[in-house]
C-alpha cells in the first residue's frame, strides 16, 4: 500500500504527523505500507511556484491512496486565482477523478454537550453526506470576471451531465443500502434547471434500489432541517457546492469540525483522505489542533481503499476510548476534562491502539 502524504499548510503538518504515527504503528503490526511525502498547496507554491506541481501529480498518480492535511493561508490570499493553494486541491480532485466525497458526521456520545445544539437534538446523530466533487459550479465553464457595458460582471456556470449525476447517485444508494436505508437527495429544482435534472436522474436511478427509501429536499429546507431535526437524515446526496456548505453545517452538530474525516473516491476506490476542516492558520504551530479528524480519515482510507476493515475499526475504537478517557483538544474541551495538545492527543490514540 503506497500512501502519498501531502501535509499542506497551517496545521496540516501537525495533524498528518499524528496520523502518520498511527499508520507506522499499524505497519509494525504487519500492515505492509509505505509513506511518501509530497507538496501541495501553499508550501508547493513556496517551493515551486505551483500549488499542484508536476512531481506531486506523478506521486499521487502512482500512489494507491493519498493522505492530505489542509491547504491555504492568509499568506497566499493575494495570489492570482490559478496560483492559490485551493486550486491545488481542486486540481488533484479533478486529476484523480475523485468524484465521490463521503463526509460522515457522527456525534460521539461524550461530545453531546460540546455541540452548540441541545444534546437531545444531536445525541445519536449519524449522518453520511455524499457530495459530488468534480463537477457543478466549481468547475463549470464559462467562468470569469469581465467588463461588459462599462461595468464588471462576474459569472460561473452550474452544470451537471446525466452521467455525473447517476454515478454519484449510485454511490449514495449503495451507501444507504449498507446503513439504515434512507437517502435524501438535496437540490434547488424550484429555481435551477441544472438541479431539476439532478432530481430527475436521481429518481430514475432509484428504480434500481427499491430497498432504499428515497426522498428529495430543497437545499434551503435541508439547511434548516439539519439544525431543526438532524436525526431524520441517514444519507444525504447532493452536488458539489450544496455539499460543501451542508457538510460544514453538519460538522457543527457533532461538536467540532475538528472531528470530521472524509474520503474522496474514484470509481476504483482509489482515494484521497482528509479532514474536512481547513489549515487553521490562527493555531498553526501551537500544538493545539485536533488530530482526530485526520486520524479518522486514515481509518476511512484503510476501509475504502485497502479493505482493511479490522485495522479501520481498531483506529475508530481507539478514538472512542480516548474520548471516553476524557482527553480533549481545545476545540472540544469542557471543564473537568483533560486538555491536551495535538501530540498528546496522538499519544493517547496510540496508547489505545
Ligand atoms: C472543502 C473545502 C474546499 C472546497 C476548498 C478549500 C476549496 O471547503 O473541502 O470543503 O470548497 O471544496
Ligand atoms: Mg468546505
Amino acid at each position: 500500500m503506497k500512501i502519498a502524504v501531502l501535509a499542506g499548510d497551517g496545521i496540516g503538518p501537525e495533524i498528518t504527523g499524528q496520523a502518520e504515527r498511527i499508520l507506522l504503528a499499524l505497519r509494525s503490526d504487519g500492515l505492509k505500507l509505505e509513506l511518501e511525502p509530497g507538496l501541495l498547496g501553499g508550501c508547493a507554491v513556496d517551493a515551486s511556484g505551483e500549488p499542484f506541481p508536476e512531481i506531486t501529480r506523478k506521486l499521487v498518480k502512482e500512489a494507491d491512496a493519498v493522505l492530505l492535511g489542509a491547504v491555504g493561508g492568509p499568506k497566499y490570499d493575494g495570489l492570482p486565482r490559478e496560483k492559490r493553494p485551493e486550486q491545488g486541491l481542486l486540481a488533484i480532485r479533478k486529476e484523480l477523478n475523485l468524484f465521490a466525497n463521503l463526509r460522515p458526521a457522527i456525534l460521539y456520545p461524550e461530545l453531546a454537550s460540546v455541540s452548540t445544539l441541545k444534546p437531545e437534538i444531536v445525541s445519536g446523530l449519524d449522518i453520511l453526506i455524499v457530495r459530488e466533487l468534480t463537477g457543478d459550479i466549481y468547475f463549470g465553464r464559462p467562468r470569469g470576471i469581465e467588463r461588459r457595458d462599462g461595468q464588471r460582471v462576474g459569472f460561473n456556470t452550474m452544470i451537471y451531465t446525466e452521467a455525473e449525476i447517476s454515478r454519484i447517485a449510485h454511490v449514495a444508494f449503495q451507501a444507504a443500502r449498507k446503513r439504515k436505508g434512507g437517502l435524501c437527495s438535496v437540490d434547488k429544482m424550484n429555481v435551477l434547471e441544472c438541479t431539476q435534472l439532478w432530481r430527475d436522474v436521481v429518481t430514475e436511478t432509484a428504480k434500481e434500489y427499491p430497498d432504499v427509501n428515497l426522498s428529495h429536499m430543497l437545499v434551503d429546507n435541508a439547511a434548516m432541517q439539519l439544525v431543526r431535526n438532524p436525526r431524520q437524515f441517514d444519507v444525504i446526496v447532493t452536488g458539489n457546492m450544496f455539499g460543501d456548505i451542508l457538510s460544514d453545517e453538519a460538522s457543527m452538530l457533532t461538536g467540532s469540525i475538528g472531528m470530521l474525516p472524509s474520503a474522496s473516491l474514484d470509481d476504483q476506490n482509489k482515494g484521497l483522505y482528509e479532514p474536512i476542516h481547513g489549515s487553521a492558520p490562527d493555531i498553526a504551530g501551537k500544538d493545539m489542533a485536533n488530530p482526530l479528524a485526520t486520524i479518522l480519515s486514515v481509518a476511512m482510507m484503510l476501509r475504502y481503499s485497502f479493505a482493511q476493515e479490522e485495522a479501520a475499526l481498531r483506529i475508530e475504537h481507539a478514538v472512542r476510548k480516548v474520548l471516553a478517557q476524557g482527553f480533549r483538544t481545545n476545540d472540544i474541551y469542557e471543564p473537568g476534562m483533560k486538555k491536551v495538545g495535538t501530540i498528546e492527543m496522538g499519544n493517547a490514540v496510540l496508547a489505545n491502539l
